[in-house]
């Protein structure tokens, strides 16, 4: 229509999550195109959040414990600075939401309500509406923008390719209900969120299946720390895909993990119920896997307040027939967050000029080879202001004419089972080979599953190449840490010939 057209040139956000509102509202007044697939936040991961933001805000907390605990559970992998910067920031993320109208949960005296979550060393997880705080972001979100008359939304947008010429990007090709169009533009920002979509077991919305990563990739990105794949430990254990999270502050206000003998299995470990998740995934899924089943027990802690405290997980438990207060809950692990993602410096650009990425697309360096609890919601809305004000800073170029292009659609069925098997908890040489041998030829076609299977053929290079175990990463044949902590970066073109 009119309005798309008179913003050729402009920049164009691509995804409707908190990193792409955020940064959209950051850049205003300066006119802005925001491409989402569906009408705003519908699929957005952002809106399933139930955790929260992680931000030194009690009065026993600050920054540097906030680091503390981040660089322990990335177990050697953060870049410390990169994430010094970001979690000195985080309390004033909090600050900047609330001026755009989120209501996060209070005490009765006022303050803001703390949660804890697993290796964090003090209550600093601000949250909304109990267990509600991606939905309740978003809101307000999602409100802001609609009202801000320099933000362009479209919404039934797919973008499907970068076109891009001498390593600049020029636009993109996208596909709507009316067929494919192009966006010309010489500065796009993918925040197009994670990969759950790519595994049977997740916690995430099934569309989220790494098109970013594969827009990206084509383009000739660099990505980084493709392999880092977090498991969330508690997931609903039902017939329901994508499955139901069952949030980690539950443990944070005493739940336990028991099995169908009513023993508490993880309490040898460091922290027992609250060790890292990576952790406690991999102690879980080891316990299943030796026939046991698995229960989350939060009669006695949260009882008969768990329906007022979480009332989405209350909810969906009563789908299930089960009640939190008097029944034992069955969990699984579940895949929920990529630490890998698109390289980036410190304002989210990526190494094709042009090209920002910002929220799980976009690998920061902050959560290593593990994501501490909700320091991701933290991440998208620190590093959206950056990628605004690198974005902003950057002149309007006139970008080459292109006709509109059709690529097929993303479909990650043929891809799902080679992932869930190979690159689940446990990874080892033989399964991980087989895999990269399956995908590569699906990587090189031109068909629905070749975008999902590029994506799936990185994580599986850059997950062969590390012959060690470290956070999320545990190979069966490699179970040891290696002395040095190494980043890996690849491109498209190097997963290709590695395969
Ligand atoms: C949770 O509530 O357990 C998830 C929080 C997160 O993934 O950061």
């Amino acid at each position: 229509n009119a309005d798309v057209r008179s913003f050729f040139g402009r920049p164009i956000i691509i995804g409707g999550g908190i990193a792409g509102l955020m940064t959209a509202l950051h850049l205003a007044p300066e006119p802005v195109l925001l491409v989402s697939r569906t009408p705003l936040g519908l699929d957005a991961s952002s809106t399933w959040a139930q955790g929260g933001l992680a931000a030194s805000l009690g009065d026993d907390d600050n920054p540097a414990l906030h680091l503390a605990d981040t660089l322990v559970a990335g177990d050697g992998l953060c870049d410390a600075e990169m994430a010094s910067r970001i979690l000195h920031a985080a309390p004033g993320a909090i600050e900047t939401l609330e001026g755009f109208g989120v209501r996060f949960d209070r005490t009765p005296e006022g303050s803001l309500r703390l949660g804890l979550e697993a290796a964090h060393g003090r209550r600093r997880i601000v949250h909304a509406g109990g267990d509600g705080s991606g939905r309740e972001v978003m809101r307000a979100l999602a409100a802001a923008v609609r009202s801000t008359p320099s933000i362009v939304v479209v919404e039934g947008v797919e973008a499907r390719r970068l076109a891009v010429s001498e390593n600049a990007v020029q636009g993109v090709w996208a596909s709507c209900s009316m067929g494919p169009v192009f966006f010309g533009s010489r500065r796009v920002v993918l925040a197009t969120g994670g990969i759950g979509g790519l595994f049977f077991d997740t916690t995430n919305p099934l569309s989220s299946c790494g098109q970013g990563l594969a827009l990206a990739a084509r383009a000739g990105a660099v990505l980084a720390d493709m392999e880092f794949i977090q498991f969330h430990p508690t997931a609903l254990d039902g017939p329901d895909r994508p499955m139901q999270l069952i949030s980690e502050a539950v443990r944070g206000e005493g739940a336990t993990v028991v099995d169908e003998t009513g023993r508490r299995f993880l309490d040898g470990l460091q922290g027992a119920e609250l060790a890292p998740r990576d952790v406690v995934a991999r102690a879980i899924w080891e316990h299943l896997s030796k026939g046991h089943r698995v229960y989350l027990d939060a009669r006695d802690k949260a009882g008969p307040t768990f329906a007022r405290r979480f009332p989405t997980i209350a909810s969906a438990c009563r789908d299930a027939g089960i009640d939190p207060a008097y029944d034992l809950i069955p969990i699984r692990p579940a895949q929920h967050y990529h630490m890998g993602g698109v390289a980036v410096d410190g304002s989210g650009r990526t190494s094709v000029t042009g090209l920002w990425a910002c929220g799980e697309v976009a690998s920061t360096g902050l959560h290593g080879a593990n994501r501490l609890a909700s320091n991701s919601l933290t991440e998208a809305v620190v590093c959206a202001r950056c990628v605004a004000e690198s974005l902003a800073g950057t002149p309007v170029l006139r970008t080459k004419l292109a006709t509109a292009n059709d690529f097929p659609a993303p479909d990650p069925r043929t891809v799902r089972p080679l992932l869930s098997r190979a690159l689940g908890i446990v990874r080892d040489s033989e399964g991980l080979k087989a895999t990269a041998r399956a995908l590569l030829p699906l990587a090189e076609g031109k068909d629905a599953a070749s975008d999902p299977a590029a994506v799936g053929l990185m994580i599986a290079i850059a997950a062969l190449s590390r012959e060690e175990s470290r956070g999320a990463h545990y190979r069966a044949d490699f179970p040891h840490r290696a002395a040095v902590a190494r980043r890996f970066e690849l491109t498209l073109v190097d997963a290709l010939a590695a395969a």
